[in-house]
């Protein structure tokens, strides 16, 4: 079973449906995610690439067609449900950080357990573990405004992975870092597929990033236009994030 399966994608915003002021952002898009696969998002601005990681990530409703995580039809869940799975089973990294400027960054990485009932001090020790693997136990206490771009952007990924999800979405989580940082960041998100088997679905302008992904999936005007294999699995990078 694919831990990630979309039929017949399609989403309209505004008007109704094909009237002259409705957009097709997404037309009837098939896919199918395994297990551990590292795959890249790419394609021109506009193409739908947000709108289909929305779609997968149960943050926005399909117009048509099914979204399926891991096995369960996210149209059956009510909302209630949806953000249930959307805090247990998925992590999203944002392309802007979303970090809340008051809550320190152990708090702000602590949120979606704290938000889901568990126990403070549960919530606080696995959010200092998820700290570490991004390499920021240093700056647990500091909030979001005394962090430089590339550690918001780690804190961000430190809060998409407390829950553990089985998937990691992430929009250009690389889109407002420097070199060092984004490579910081790309290496952290293989390491996730290649060493813990979390699947691991990005958006990217970076061509590097797209070579070294498993998977490459190119889109173009709301359609999927090519699905590529790439040969290497997710380790074209040297992993050298701290532990
Ligand atoms: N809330 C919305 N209302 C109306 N149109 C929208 C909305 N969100 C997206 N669109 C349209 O849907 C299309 C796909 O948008 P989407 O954000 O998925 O593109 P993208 O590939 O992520 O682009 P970018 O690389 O610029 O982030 C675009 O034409 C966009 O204008
Ligand atoms: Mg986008």
């Amino acid at each position: 079973m694919s831990i990630l399966r979309a039929e017949h994608l399609e989403k309209t915003f505004g008007g109704s449906s094909g009237g002259a002021a409705s957009v097709a952002a997404l037309k009837n898009v098939d896919l199918a995610v395994e297990r551990g696969e590292f795959v890249a998002i790419t394609g021109a601005s506009g193409s739908g690439k947000s709108t289909l990681l929305h779609l997968l990530g149960g943050i926005a409703r399909p117009t048509a067609g099914s979204v399926l995580l891991e096995g369960v039809d996210l149209a059956s869940l009510d909302d209630d449900a949806l953000a249930r799975v959307r805090r247990r089973r998925i992590g999203f990294v944002f392309q802007r950080y979303n970090l809340l400027p008051e809550l320190s960054l152990v708090e702000n990485v602590a949120l979606p357990l704290v938000l889901d009932g568990i126990a403070s001090g549960r919530s606080e020790e696995a959010a200092r573990a998820a700290l570490e693997t991004v390499g920021l136990s240093n700056r647990a206490e500091h909030r979001p405004d005394e962090l430089s771009g590339g550690e918001q952007q780690r804190g961000a990924i430190a809060r998409a992975l407390v829950a553990e999800p089985a998937i990691v979405l992430a929009d250009e989580p690389t889109g407002a870092l420097d070199s060092v940082n984004s490579r910081r960041v790309i290496e952290l998100l293989m390491r996730l597929s290649t060493d813990q088997q979390q699947t691991v679905i990005l958006v990217t302008h970076d061509p590097s990033i797209a070579a070294a992904a498993g998977r490459t999936i190119q889109m173009r005007d709301g359609r999927i236009e090519a699905d590529r294999r790439n040969g290497t699995v997710g380790n074209a990078v040297a992993p050298t994030v701290p532990p």
